[in-house]
């Protein structure tokens, strides 16, 4: 008997215990938050619904009684708006803190927004340079800009190899690729050939532009330049386009000024609040660049620089290379917008670049844009397509054996062609008014550096 009614109390505390605790699950669960995305909070799935979001704040705008966050995690291009008493402000609320935002999600009675968050609490769980977010996301929106721009133009996305055996600058400045390891000690080539980073994809655009007309890539180039210069990285990013069928330079020139003007417009467009924010802090506005682009020749450029009461550092005799110097002044005296700078001296250029067979000056149809704060931000040429120019080009140099194949390029058929490519780092540099590439990337490769 008493042993029958010890079961029915311990069964009934049992159940009493095992009731306590559905309870306390249900109480758990009705106030955990369901964590979500920024863009599931804005899908509007969960009105209602005590919710959690993680995030970085975009802007943060305070009023006598309330709080306005916009918060974004990526997920979307849209922020979330959270709105919060002013108790919950916090002085390492602001733009870039990364936060842990907990509340009701609620239709918004803006129209702007389809729902905002009613914060009941918010964590400052990390703090960032809010210059260095904008940076990423200009690159991302500069990137997404021209690769758009080309691909509705019909232009075809080629991954060109980043090993290589050619020089296409021909400027030496290479790295050599080597294998390492017990197996390779015997100084072999793992190719075969000498194999290097690439420093330019262009030849192997040139390739393929025989069959698709328009093409680019997007990839890492690499210059051993011992250099420490603001604007020189051992590893950078290039657009390169080649055209088949181009006569002549402003065929050219018409491509790099309308993917300059789409990809700026596509950042200015996208990134508003960045851009203020950056031209605030960093450096003012650069939004006349859209305006107008000009055109002069080297030969006008070696006048404008030597009717200038300026002391340059370097020679500006014609036949002399365009320095820093002479760049940035040039973009100066015409009004500080993009300057094109076509028929540069034939020596002066690559094998590549086209004879314009000018006797006496001798120039190469090719073409540089220059801009302001930078000075060189793109550099194009029409390919020369004659065997027998091309020939006798590579020949003086030595190098016939090394490119016979680009020679059986024109020796069995080429059409008039030409291309160009723009520093991807430049670019960036000279959007956002930032006067060393080092600080625009970051993980910045140049002599002696390579940490991490
Ligand atoms: O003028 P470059 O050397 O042209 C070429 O490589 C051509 N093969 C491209 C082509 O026609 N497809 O380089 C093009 C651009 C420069 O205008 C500059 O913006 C950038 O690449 N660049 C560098 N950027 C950062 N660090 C360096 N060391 C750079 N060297 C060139």
């Amino acid at each position: 008997m008493l042993q029958s009614a010890a079961k029915v109390l311990s069964f009934a505390s049992a159940t009493s215990v095992s009731r306590g605790i559905a309870a306390g699950i249900r109480h758990y669960c009705k106030n955990t938050p369901t964590k979500l995305r920024v863009s599931q909070a804005l899908s509007g799935a969960e009105l209602g619904s005590n919710i959690k979001v993680q995030g970085w704040v975009r802007s943060v705008r305070a009023q006598k009684a309330n709080v306005f966050l916009h918060v974004n995690d990526g997920s979307s291009l849209q922020s979330l708006q959270v709105v919060a008493s002013s108790e919950l402000s916090d002085p390492l609320l602001t733009f870039g803190s990364a936060v842990e935002v907990t509340g009701i999600l609620k239709k918004s009675p803006h129209q702007k927004q389809p729902v905002e968050l009613d914060a009941k609490q918010i964590n400052v769980v990390g703090e960032c340079n809010p210059s260095d977010m904008a940076l990423s996301i200009f690159a991302n929106f500069l990137i997404s800009g021209a690769e758009q721009m080309l691909l509705d133009n019909g232009f075809v996305e080629i991954n060109t190899p980043i090993i290589t055996s050619n020089d296409c600058e021909g400027a030496g400045e290479l790295f050599q690729v080597e294998p390492s390891g017990p197996d390779y000690a015997d100084g072999e080539n793992f190719f075969s050939v000498p194999a290097y980073l690439t420093v330019s994809g262009q030849l192997h655009l040139e390739v393929v532009s025989g069959a698709f007309s328009k093409v680019y890539t997007f990839g890492p180039t690499f210059r051993a330049e011992n250099s420490q210069s603001r604007r020189h990285l051992a590893e950078f990013y290039m657009v390169e386009a080649e055209i088949s069928f181009t006569q002549s330079l402003e065929d050219l020139t018409k491509v790099m000024e309308d993917m300059f003007r789409f990809a700026t417009e596509h950042v200015l467009a996208h990134c508003v609040e960045d851009v203020d924010l950056f031209h605030k802090h960093v450096t003012p506005g650069h939004r006349e660049y859209l305006v107008s682009f000009l055109r002069i020749t080297y030969r006008e450029a070696i006048d404008i620089l030597r009717r200038s009461s300026e002391r340059f550092a370097f020679p500006t005799d014609w036949g002399c290379d365009l320095k820093t110097e002479h760049e940035k002044y040039l973009v100066k005296h015409c009004g500080n917008i993009p300057v094109f700078v076509t028929d540069y001296p034939y020596d002066l250029k690559p094998f590549y670049a086209r004879d314009n067979q000018d006797h006496p000056e001798r120039t190469a149809a090719a073409v540089d844009l220059l801009v302001p704060g930078v000075g060189e931000l793109c550099g194009g040429s029409l390919r020369e397509e004659r065997l027998n120019l091309l020939s006798a080009r590579l020949e003086e140099a030595g190098l016939e054996d090394v490119y016979s194949w680009y020679l059986d390029l024109r020796r069995f058929g080429s059409v008039p062609h030409g291309g160009f490519g723009l520093g991807f780092e430049r670019y960036l540099q000279c959007i956002l008014g930032v006067d060393n590439i080092k600080d625009v990337v970051p993980f910045p490769r140049f002599s002696h550096s390579c940490l991490l």
